[in-house]
Order: structure tokens, then sequence, then C-alpha cells
């Protein structure tokens, strides 16, 4: 008897309005195409439990100190694993999750200023070894993400509330991760055309699934 082949953990980033709602649709039909099983899941979310955190997480009139909202971004992320993600990539599904833990880095780490020692440590704890295989990375200069945010016209989250030199950090912290990580990030500048954004996130999954038929 042979074991199904583990699938692969690709993770979706990047700032408000980055367009990270179009890529992933276009991730999805791109290896469903393929004839891949894909499941799309998101954080903070994916279960029943971790929606009800994000919700706590996004209300725009709770105010949180900074070690918790990462304390409760990694308690919904242990859901999402135990029941989503771990059980879909057991099956051979690829997975597909709109943010993971680099969003903690950049917005908890670097944007809220608990430093990457604090992430590490949760995530060393959390999912030692889980680790995407790939991570698009969706980079617009904070003016132009804030500008798109604006013009969706929905009311505003605790996080599209917060200041410029948030976002800032937020940007920076994102773009050092994949300094660090280069064999794992692809970096994609989302102020191209839609057809751009697209045909680069095409490269890179082709690579992916090129090289690592499989998790
Ligand atoms: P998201 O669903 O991507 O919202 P949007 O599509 O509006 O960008 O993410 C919700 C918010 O949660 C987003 O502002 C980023 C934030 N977040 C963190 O601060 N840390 C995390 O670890 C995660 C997963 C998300």
């Amino acid at each position: 008897m042979t074991d199904t082949p583990r699938g692969l953990l690709i993770t979706l980033e990047g700032g408000e309005g980055a367009g990270k709602t179009t890529a992933q649709t276009f991730i999805h039909d791109w290896l469903v195409a393929e004839g891949r099983s894909v499941t799309t899941t998101r954080e903070p979310g994916g279960t029943q439990l971790a929606e009800g955190i994000r919700d706590m997480l996004l209300d725009k009139r709770g105010d949180m100190a900074p070690p918790t909202e990462l304390l409760l971004m990694f308690a919904a992320r242990a859901e999402n694993i135990a029941k989503i993600i771990e059980p879909a990539l057991a099956k051979g599904h690829d997975v597909l999750c709109d943010r993971f833990t680099d969003a903690s880095r950049a917005y908890q780490g670097a944007g809220r200023q608990l430093g990457l020692s604090s992430v590490d440590a949760l995530a060393e704890w959390v999912h030692p070894t889980l680790r995407p295989d790939l991570t698009l990375l969706l980079d617009v200069p904070v003016a132009v993400g804030m500008e798109r945010v604006g013009k969706r016209g929905a009311a505003l989250n605790r996080f599209e509330m917060a200041d410029v030199e948030f976002f800032e950090r937020v940007r920076q912290g994102y773009l050092d991760q994949a300094t660090r990580e280069p064999d794992r990030f692809v970096v994609i500048d989302a102020t191209q055309s839609i057809d751009t954004v697209q045909s680069k996130i095409k490269d890179a999954l082709l690579e992916l699934v090129v090289r690592r038929p499989h998790g």
C-alpha cells in the first residue's frame, strides 16, 4: 500500500488592497485546471471557532494589547492547522491559505513592533514542521493599497484603521521576510495590470508543481 503524497501548502500574503482576493480565485482555478485537488482557507479564520476569533480581532470597537492580538492569531492558526490544513495536506490536497504566519511576522512582529523572536517562538511551538512550499507576496506601496481599500467603500476593520507608519512597517516586514527566505517567497509587484500579476503567479505555480509535484 502506498501512502497518499502530501499536497502543497501555498500561502498568499500582502498588505491591505494588494489584490489577494482576485489572486486567490486565479490560483485556485489554475491548480484545479492542472487536475489537482485544492482546499482553500484563510487566516485568521477557516473553522467556526477561528472565524469567531477573527471577528474579535477585526472588530473596530475592540482595543487590544499587541500580545493579545498575536496570541489570538496563533489560537486561530492552531485551529486552522489542526482541522483544515493538516487533514487536507494528508489526503493529498493542495492548500491555498489566504495569509499565514508571515502575516503575524509582518503585522504583529513588524507592524505592532513585537519583534520577530516572539512570532518565531510561537510558530516553532504551534507548527514546528509545517512550512509553506510557496509564499506569494503581492507587494504594493502603502498609498496605493490604502487608496484601493478606500475605493471599496466597505466599513474599515480594526487593522485597516491603523496609521500609515504601521502599514509601512508591515510592508517592510514582509519584504524583509522575503529576503530572508528567497527559496520560498515570490514577490510580485501588484501595481502592475491584473494580466501581468496573474502571469507572474502562473510562472511561480508552474515552477512549483514541476519542481515539487507533491509537498
Ligand atoms: P484579511 O482577511 O487578509 O483581510 P483583507 O482581505 O481585508 O486584507 O486579513 C485580516 C486582517 O488580519 C488583515 O488586516 C491582516 C491581519 N492579520 C494579522 O495582523 N496577523 C495575522 O497573522 C493574520 C493572519 C492577519
